[in-house]
């Protein structure tokens, strides 16, 4: 990502349920889209249910990515119900976010599965966004540092050192997710640092290149200091992404 330029993933979980939904939606979106002055700093990518991934085709005309929220680790057989990274990019896909903790919490992803999602995302030339952080326990407990680092060690199993480039990382404390609570920003400077450090340690001088996101309760109000006093890379949006206009205000505070 070009110097200055922020990258903002928004998740948009099982939301929308009707095809009426999706249309308003991006029609709303590409209106207060094409009005963002810096839209050119900023890449938003867009993250809807799979159904919905192939019918909001204008998105991508005006300039706004496709991603899914979730993909299988093979890319053909006998997975019912799975959905293949290649399959995700054949309908426009260009993101994957991989690992959300609502996926660790509620289907039992384990950090090998996160791993292989993301090194299957990477063969299908999907960015993965892979979200680790801690729960309040760890952090109440002071281990935070030592969850995220472990979690990125888990990461590159089976992703290769060299892909880190290709890849982005959000860090998301799970207990600021949903909740309106966030960290400071000297927390997340705190953890942001070690994210880097560690992968440069894995992964060399393609460590350095990771855009690193933060993610849990971002609003528009306070992403220029929660969010970018520790000089991140862009953010991960939930609740407030469902609004185009909130989500179009976190682009614009951004840059
Ligand atoms: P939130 O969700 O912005 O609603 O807290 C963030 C996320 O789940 O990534």
């Amino acid at each position: 990502m070009p110097a200055g330029h922020k990258l903002v993933i928004a998740n948009l979980k099982m939301h929308w349920n009707s095809l009426a939904e999706a249309e308003r939606y991006e029609r709303s979106l590409i209106k207060d889209w094409s009005k963002l002055a810096a839209a050119e700093r900023v890449r938003l990518a867009v993250c809807p249910s799979f159904p919905f991934v192939p019918l909001v085709k204008h998105l991508g005309k005006a300039g706004i990515a496709l991603g899914v929220q979730d993909v299988f680790w093979e890319n053909s057989g006998a997975y019912t119900g799975e959905v293949s990274p290649t399959q995700a990019a054949a309908f426009g896909a260009a993101y994957a976010i991989i690992g959300h903790s609502e996926r660790r919490e509620h289907l039992g992803e384990t950090g090998e599965m996160v791993s292989r999602k993301a090194h299957a995302a990477l063969a299908a030339h999907l960015t993965p966004v892979v979200c680790i952080g801690e729960t309040r326990e760890e952090r109440d407990a002071e281990t935070t540092l030592s969850v995220v680092r472990e979690q990125l060690n888990e990461l590159f199993t089976f992703v290769l050192p060299e892909d880190a480039a290709r890849l982005v990382i959000a860090y998301e404390p799970r207990w600021a997710i949903g909740t309106d609570r966030t960290p400071t920003s000297d927390e997340i400077l705190e953890v942001k640092l070690l994210i880097r450090k560690e992968l440069l340690k894995l992964c060399g001088s393609a460590g350095e290149k990771t855009p690193i996101l933060y993610g849990g309760s971002v609003r528009a109000e306070f992403v220029g200091s929660v969010c970018l006093d520790p000089g991140l890379d862009g953010v991960l949006v939930g609740r407030e992404s469902l609004d185009p206009k909130s989500l179009i205000a976190i682009c614009r505070a951004l840059v």
